[in-house]
């Protein structure tokens, strides 16, 4: 890990997330990404730590992110999207890194289709939180902080 790494959480987010606030609001809710990420900072300034927020549509992308992460942050946060539910190469990705990986998604997936209930990354992250709206990146911050806590 490099030194840099301590103190930054990298906030991933995959396809169609930029379209939060107008995408389907009885089911992702009306915050935008934007506010997310403005609620991430102040949370994770008063934890003593900086976000890197970032989406991206592409798979490859997410791919080269996480990677990234592997190297320049203490922890990341990752909202796989539509991908969580098909990509091998992010699972792959996410399992050849040390870097500690939180899972997120904004609605109960298992509410809902068939094709939703399984993640390609369940397994390889260190946690998983689903179902509680925006609401689920600010615990996932909490959960990163605290694990980092109890490991140092
Ligand atoms: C989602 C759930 C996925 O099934 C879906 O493809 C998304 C959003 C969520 O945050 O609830 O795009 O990851």
């Amino acid at each position: 890990m490099s030194k840099t790494a301590h103190n930054r959480f990298l906030i991933l987010n995959g396809p169609n997330l930029n379209l939060l606030g107008v995408r389907e609001p009885e089911m992702y809710g009306t915050v935008t990404l934007a506010e997310i990420e403005a609620q991430l900072a102040e949370k994770a300034m008063a934890l003593g730590y900086e976000i890197d927020f970032r989406q991206t549509n592409h798979e490859g992308t997410l791919v080269d992110w996480v990677q990234e992460g592997g190297i320049s942050a203490a922890g990341i946060i990752i909202n796989g999207a539509g991908y969580t539910h098909t990509s091998v190469a992010l699972h792959d990705a996410i399992a050849a890194i040390e870097t500690p990986v939180i899972e997120v998604h904004l609605s109960n997936v298992y509410a809902r289709e068939a094709y939703r209930h399984h993640s390609y990354i369940s397994d390889v992250a260190a946690g998983v939180i689903i179902g509680f709206g925006a609401h689920g990146y600010i615990l996932a911050l909490d959960a990163l902080a605290s694990m980092l806590r109890n490991q140092s």
